[in-house]
């Protein structure tokens, strides 16, 4: 069966294609496609984020689509820059950008009060509108400066108390068996075949 991956992220599409590469469905990413809507991503939420990227995807491919909706989210910045994390310094903001944002936004907070967590929403959405989602979320907490040149978005920055390392100094496999959008896509795996006797 062909899914079509929608996210022009290359970081996640790497986790994405890593994660479900044993299993019998072929990836189609939205750069193989020859014309794909804009979409906006406007929801308040992950979950209404990733649905609407997945089904805008699948209604205009006609093929199943798996999207994912995800951030940080920081406790003591109220929750921010949650469904906002990939646009916190500005619209065309790069990783670089955000990372320097949220640093500013961090300045003078103690290391006992700068948890934070990364959340993940996937949804797989098919043509005729039906949907599933599947979370996942991971806890660490942020540093005052980066760590690592792996990984991408805030991973440099997201220190793993029980690793001892950021998220951007571990190999991807390590990062895949623990993150928010590593557990959010194994239970779309243990799901998948029972998804596939749907379609
Ligand atoms: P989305 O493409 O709208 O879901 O935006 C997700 C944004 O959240 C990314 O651009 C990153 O800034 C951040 N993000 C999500 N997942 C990760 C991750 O695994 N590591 C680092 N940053 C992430």
């Amino acid at each position: 069966m062909k899914i079509v991956v929608a996210t022009s992220n290359a970081g996640k599409l790497k986790e994405i294609a890593r994660l479900l590469a044993d299993q019998p469905v072929e990836l189609i990413n939205l750069a193989d496609l020859d014309s794909v809507p804009e979409i906006v991503e406007d929801g308040d939420t992950f979950a209404a984020n990733a649905e609407k990227k997945a089904l805008t995807v699948a209604r205009a491919t006609g093929q199943p689509t798996l999207a994912d909706d995800s951030g940080l989210t920081v406790a003591a910045l109220g929750g921010a820059p949650g469904v906002h994390s990939a646009r916190y310094a500005g619209e065309n903001a790069d990783d670089a950008a955000n990372n320097r944002r949220l640093l500013q936004e961090l300045e003078g907070v103690p290391e006992s009060e700068r948890s934070a967590a990364f959340v993940c929403d996937l949804a797989f959405v098919l043509p005729d509108g039906r949907c599933w989602h599947f979370t996942g979320k991971m806890a660490g907490r942020i540093l005052n400066e980066g760590r690592g040149t792996g990984g991408f978005g805030y991973d440099p920055l997201f220190y793993l108390e029980e690793h001892g390392c950021t998220l951007a100094e571990m190999p991807l496999d390590r990062k895949n068996a623990i993150s928010h959008r590593g557990q959010a896509l194994r239970r779309f795996r243990e799901a998948l075949p029972k998804l596939l006797r749907t379609l």
